[in-house]
């Protein structure tokens, strides 16, 4: 399919999410809705992609958004005139192009690149000029509806509210997705009008034009109907959304992966996992992330743009960024990893540990509250209890850097920019303002003092203590 060119409509007002946010970044499992048909055209090769967006400042963000990722051309409509007219704002940018256009909706995130292989498949079988991507419903509700000759070859497309009575008794539907030849797609869009129940310049006319001008016109019907659901408020969007995480789990569990609960798990579409990972109650995992082999995700835990070496533990309610974590670590319950964290392998970061910017080495621990940003921390290190790293000033941020086998004693400062050396050990309670050289003992803290028998001076038990 490489050869053919994709043209996906995103100028649309969306007005039924009531939002500021433009329809198409709307997310599902945290992926905007128009990065679904975008990477299913990528899977399939195609090398030349336009999307139509609005003029304006939606237009605009929504280009903002998404050409950091994808190589698209976005050409403009000015005002909302209807999906030929959107179409003829593509066209403009294509003189000269010929060849197959492959048309499809910027907010139908379920169609995957299989079924438009088939699509195309059947499109070149037949030799048609038209074909247009179509379900079958029981109730056709508010969708274009497909009229047939005795053929069976669509010669219409009538929409709801359009038609007659005893049309919108049709259960064939249109998907708003078709392969057309570019000049005929040309042609009828030259000769489209907006004479109709919503005064919209109309792609769908494009099917009866071809029939009078002598094109060849077929239908491909979908296999299951889900693929081709539109998203226009925000229930359709979380209706979609569990349908899609649904899929994802059944293939990650026909995958080597055990997903326990999959109706509460979230696992976005580029995710990947590993062969005997087991992924618990009520986690999200998105964006790039990649999880090793025998991995174990426990509840609620959170993951985004993260890599995760084999065999690592991530318990219950933690939340991990743009992380890197290697093999056999443990990390949390109740941990944060935020991003720029490199976690290497063997290492635990245990529970109410925050860390920003750090990288541990091989075997380090960080096991119960603390907070390490802008820090470097050598293997087999130990950062006690309440370790903090003071990065910063209140306008500049400063490194930390630890040396191997150091032992943090609880609840220690450590004031960036500093270094500590190799084995060194930190009394508890220090407060480290200056770097340390290797194998040194440093304490900051004051003597302690004893005072025989004053322990009960300043205060008194009640009567129920004593
Ligand atoms: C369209 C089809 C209908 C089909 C349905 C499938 C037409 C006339 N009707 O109807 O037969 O059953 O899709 O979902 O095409 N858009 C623009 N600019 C515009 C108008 C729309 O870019 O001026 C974009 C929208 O952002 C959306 C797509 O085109 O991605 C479809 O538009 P929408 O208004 O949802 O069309 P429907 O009325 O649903
Ligand atoms: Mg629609």
């Amino acid at each position: 399919m490489q050869n053919i060119t994709a043209i996906v409509l995103a100028a649309g007002r969306g007005t039924r999410m009531k939002s500021a946010l433009p329809k198409v970044l709307h997310k599902l499992l945290e992926e905007p809705l128009l990065s679904y048909p975008l990477r299913a055209l990528a899977e399939l090769g195609i090398k030349k992609q336009l999307v139509v967006v609005s003029d304006d400042q939606d237009g605009d963000q929504v280009e903002n958004s998404l050409s950091e990722f994808f190589a698209i051309d976005w050409p403009r409509q000015t005002q909302a005139r209807g999906t030929a007219d959107a179409v003829t704002a593509a066209l403009k940018t294509l003189d000269g192009v010929s060849g197959t256009v492959l048309i499809l909706c910027g907010d139908v995130p379920l169609l995957g690149s299989e079924t438009l292989q088939l699509f195309y498949q059947k499109h070149r079988r037949n030799r048609s000029q038209l074909t247009v991507l179509t379900a079958v419903l029981d109730d056709g509700g508010s969708y274009g509806r497909i009229i047939l000759d005795n053929e069976g070859l669509p010669e219409a497309i009538v929409e709801a509210k359009d038609a007659t009575p005893e049309q919108l008794l049709v259960k064939r539907i249109n998907s708003g997705t078709y392969l057309v030849d570019i000049d005929l797609l040309r042609r009828a869009l030259a000769e489209t009008d907006y004479d109709n129940a919503q005064g919209e310049y109309y792609l769908t006319d494009m099917v009866a034009f071809a029939r009078q001008n002598g094109a060849s016109t077929a239908i491909f019907d979908i296999s299951d109907y889900r693929e081709i659901l539109g998203i226009n408020s925000r229930e359709d969007l979380i209706d979609l959304e569990k349908i899609m995480a649904a899929r994802i789990s059944r293939y990650w569990l026909s995958n080597g992966v055990t997903v326990r609960f999959p109706e509460t798990v979230r696992i976005g579409p580029q995710v990947t996992l590993g062969q005997d990972s087991e992924i618990s109650f009520g986690v999200s995992l998105s964006g790039k992330t990649e999880i090793g082999g025998s991995c174990h995700i426990g509840a609620g835990a959170q993951i985004k743009n993260c890599k995760i070496g084999d065999q690592v533990e991530i318990k219950h309610y933690s939340v991990l960024e743009d992380a890197v974590v290697e093999e056999n670590s443990q990390i949390g319950p109740f941990a944060r990893l935020r991003p720029g964290t490199e976690i290497g392998a063997g290492a635990k970061i245990g529970n109410f540990v925050e860390t920003k910017k750090a990288r541990f080495g091989k075997g380090a621990k960080a096991s119960h509250l603390a907070y390490i940003g802008d820090a470097e921390i050598g293997e087999y290190s130990n950062l006690g209890a309440g370790t903090i790293t003071c990065n910063y000033d209140g306008f500049k941020k400063f490194k930390t850097i630890i040396g191997r086998r150091v032992f943090v004693g609880s609840d220690s400062q450590l004031v960036a920019p500093l270094k500590l050396g190799d084995d060194v050990l930190v009394g508890a309670g220090s407060t480290v303002t200056r770097d340390v050289a290797d194998n040194a003992l440093v304490t900051t803290r004051t003597r302690q003092k004893e005072l025989a028998g004053r322990g009960m001076a300043w205060r008194r038990p009640s009567s129920e203590e004593q």
